[in-house]
């Protein structure tokens, strides 16, 4: 359709009809079973609202999507079709690892192709649109969103917001297997106060533009089609109402055009928000936002046609919202096509495609984080003298929810457990070593349950049963020469609204390392979680510690592989561990205060420090160890100035651009991918600038014994900032770069902007 044709066919809608394209509903309105990803309410709307709303959430499979679509479009006055969206946020039925350990990837290619994976998937079940990526920047580890977001720093996570939204939407989201993305939750919703679930949001305008902003702006770069608001308050003003940010900045500074979703309810939440005193306010506030759909109230629907009526909200207001989701269908190519791309064969495929279930397998390594390794890893595949038979001890060994708490539609039986992956290989003689397995305990406490959008769990055993599995699980690890301990939190303790105020292991699970480490000290700790916990313990008594995070439907796979050196642990922290709780928000990116410490200094009392734990986190940003190990050389320089952005003849004082250099060298014996990372400092600027900030990175493979020079060009765009008069760019100075292992680096070199 032409715009002409799609500005006619709005002139001849009615005001009823138009409302209703805001409208958002779940998939329960149209068909018997559906998913509710937030709180259910009365939604007081007619049949003829709802035969008229313009998209449905949480509604999947091409054959029912098929259906909804054609019996919509014979009511619809005007056959517009729906647009239908859900959260494949790792994956849809192919899952990969959540989006925290993506981010530990240091690879955002590979999160483009996992997003290319879910595109396919989720566009043969009839799907146009999905709520990802979500690039909230995390530094807490209290919320349970972090699991989400690719972590804490800005430039990383602009990286693979980038990436996975190409991977969603290719080069046009009409083209065959390509979804629409939508950059979410605009803004700054990863930095609630307390690490509490939907809290209020404080930060400096600065803060905000400098850490919080650049990702969601590199969405749009990206041209991402769709953008959902924040349910939090930023300055006291909740986001679904706040202009400045929707209009001033997402549209206007940055020239966003595409559609604007707000979150579950969050329009109708302007009233507990306290800013709306009734839904006429609310609809009014929203609407001049420019939030175009109103996901799951009624506020739009009912409040919205008399103050149009009377003039109170101008019509060109909806207008707009309207235009913005008919030109979406459009681009989506559904006016001639309502299905796109649903496919029942495919989508009703026995088992998940062979290629997406490999690659699934081959990615996670990358994501999974090495963190300690007394040499015990990677384990012998066959007998040894100092290992002759290994024990797989903890409620993880079979447990099949390793896909995260956002994983809404795989199915259960299609995800490899590590027992799985070690019968298989067993059977397949590539494993000859004896292997036993047994759970120790469960995931959940004695009695304990959790509720999660998709299922509901519960701790079923009896008390006796769990004294049975914690003896036999004891027998085992006094008859092996090493234990594997899969341990974790509860998948559903991340997630929506599963913030913690304690970040440990669960206390049952310790007890039962803290049994098995009494009878067989040589324990490797396997641990799953959404979050960065409080390792303190196992990291000092463990041998190993390997994080795998949720890693998803082939995590079984690819922890074996990786336990026995198939492949290689090579993802590096993208959020740091704190060494407690109480250390929240810790992340390496900080400023230096005026009495900086560091930790171990006699530098007295008044400085910086707590009394009762490190300023340093447990493990840094950055860090994670693998299979063999590297050396650095010093860094060294093209140049020791930088030429600031001037006319051509000024430039000759300095360059352009400088080559920081390093040679990096594989010394052990096994190939290994190291992550080179690239840090700046601002020495000196008109306004306090943080320690360091990551300013690029590069894998880097190389056999053992091999040296490469991995060099990075510095530009002047590295260094600009917000400056004290809130103007973005450089100021001339010092400065010194890093090119390390991780954020804690010092080899570095001493450069000038002039
Ligand atoms: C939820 C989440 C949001 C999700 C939406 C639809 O409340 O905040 O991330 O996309 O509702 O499920």
């Amino acid at each position: 359709m032409t715009s002409e044709q799609m500005k006619m066919l709005l002139a001849d809608m009615s005001l009823q009809e138009k409302i209703g394209q805001l409208l958002q509903l779940t998939g329960n309105f149209y068909a018997q079973e559906g998913l509710a990803t937030g709180p259910m309410s009365d939604m007081e709307l007619t049949r003829e609202q709802v035969d008229c709303a313009g998209s449905i959430l949480s509604a999947i499979g091409a054959k029912q999507l098929k259906r909804i679509q054609s019996s919509y479009m014979e009511r619809q006055p005007h056959h517009i079709p729906l647009l239908f969206m859900a959260d494949v946020i790792n994956g849809f039925r192919t899952v990969f690892p959540i989006p925290l350990a993506q981010g530990c990837s240091f690879d955002p290619a590979l999160s483009g192709e996992m997003a290319q994976v879910a595109a396919k998937e989720a566009a043969r079940t009839g799907l146009h649109v999905t709520f990802s990526p979500m690039v909230d920047l995390v530094r807490d580890a209290r919320w349970g969103r972090v699991m989400e977001s690719t972590g804490e720093d800005p430039y990383l996570n602009g990286l693979f917001c980038q990436a996975v939204i190409c991977g969603y939407q290719g080069e046009h989201v009409g083209e065959k297997d390509h979804i629409a993305a939508c950059v979410k939750h605009f803004a700054g919703y990863g930095a609630p106060m307390g690490g509490r679930e939907y809290n209020q949001v404080e930060l400096s305008e600065r803060t905000l533009r400098e850490d919080y902003l650049p990702a969601y702006q590199a969405g749009v770069e990206a041209g991402a089609e769709m953008f959902m608001t924040s349910f939090n308050t930023l300055g006291r003003v909740p986001s679904t109402a706040n202009r400045e940010l929707m209009q001033d900045i997402l549209r206007k500074e940055w020239g966003f055009d595409g559609v604007l979703i707000s979150d579950w309810a969050a329009i109708g939440e302007l009233l507990a928000h306290g800013i709306a005193a009734d839904k006429e306010e609310a609809a009014y506030l929203a609407l001049r936002a420019g939030v175009d759909i109103d996901m799951m109230t009624n506020v739009y629907a009912n409040h919205l046609e008399r103050q149009i009526r009377e003039g109170r909200v101008p019509e060109e207001w909806l207008d707009m919202a309207v235009l913005r989701i008919l030109n979406l269908k459009n681009k989506l190519g559904l006016f001639e096509n309502p299905y796109k791309d649903a496919d029942e064969v495919y989508d009703e495929m026995p088992d998940i495609e062979k290629a997406h279930r490999s690659f699934a397998r081959k990615a996670a390594p990358e994501t999974f984080v090495l963190l300690k390794n007394d040499g015990l890893l990677p384990l012998p595949e066959a007998p040894t003298e100092q290992v002759r038979s290994i024990a797989f001890v903890g409620p993880y060994v079979e447990e099949k929810r390793i896909c995260g708490s956002w994983s809404l539609f795989y199915k259960m039986e299609e995800n490899v457990t590590i027992r799985e992956a070690l019968e298989e290989a067993e059977a397949a003689g590539k494993l000859t070593i004896p292997v036993s397995c047994g759970k120790g305990c469960q995931v959940l406490d004695y009695g304990q349950e959790r509720d999660g959008f998709r299922d509901h769990t519960r701790n079923e055993s009896t008390r006796e049963e769990l004294e049975a599995m914690e003896a036999e699980a004891l027998a085992l690890a006094r008859k092996a020469d090493v234990v594997v301990m899969p341990l974790g939190e509860h998948h559903e303790y991340t997630g929506e609204g599963a913030c913690r105020t304690e970040i440990g292991i669960p206390e049952h699970q310790m007890e039962l390392f803290r049994k098995i480490h009494a009878v067989n000290p040589n324990i490797v700790v396997v641990n799953f979680s959404g979050r960065p916990l409080d390792l303190r313990e196992v990291s000092r008594k463990a041998r190993a510690v390997l994080q795998v995070w949720f890693p998803g439907t082939e995590g079984g796979h690819a922890i074996v592989d990786t336990l026995f050196g198939e492949t290689e642990p090579s993802g590096r922290l993208a959020m740091s561990f704190p060494y407690n709780v109480g250390q929240t928000p810790v992340y390496y990116s900080e400023l230096s205060t005026g009495r900086p410490h560091v930790d171990g200094a006699a530098d007295g009392r008044c400085v910086s420090r707590y009394i009762d734990a490190p300023n340093k986190p447990l493990y840094s940003f950055g860090y994670g160890l693998g299979y063999t190990e590297f050396t650095y050389s010093y860094v060294t320089l093209s140049g020791a100035v930088l030429a600031r952005r001037r006319t051509q003849e000024e430039s000759d004082s300095g360059e352009e651009q400088l080559t920081a250099s390093v040679t990096l060298t594989n010394i052990g014996g096994r190939p290994g991918t190291e992550v080179v990372q690239l840090y700046i400092r601002d020495l000196a600027g008109s306004v306090a600038r943080p320690r360091r900030e990551l300013k690029g990175f590069q894998r880097i493979r190389l056999a053992p014994g091999e040296s490469r020079k991995v060099s990075f060009a510095i530009t002047e765009e590295m260094l600009c900032f917000y400056r004290a008069d809130m103007t973005y760019g450089s100021e001339p100075g010092s400065f010194m770069v890093y090119i390390g292992e991780d954020s804690d680096t010092e080899n570095g070199a001493e450069f000038c902007l002039q």
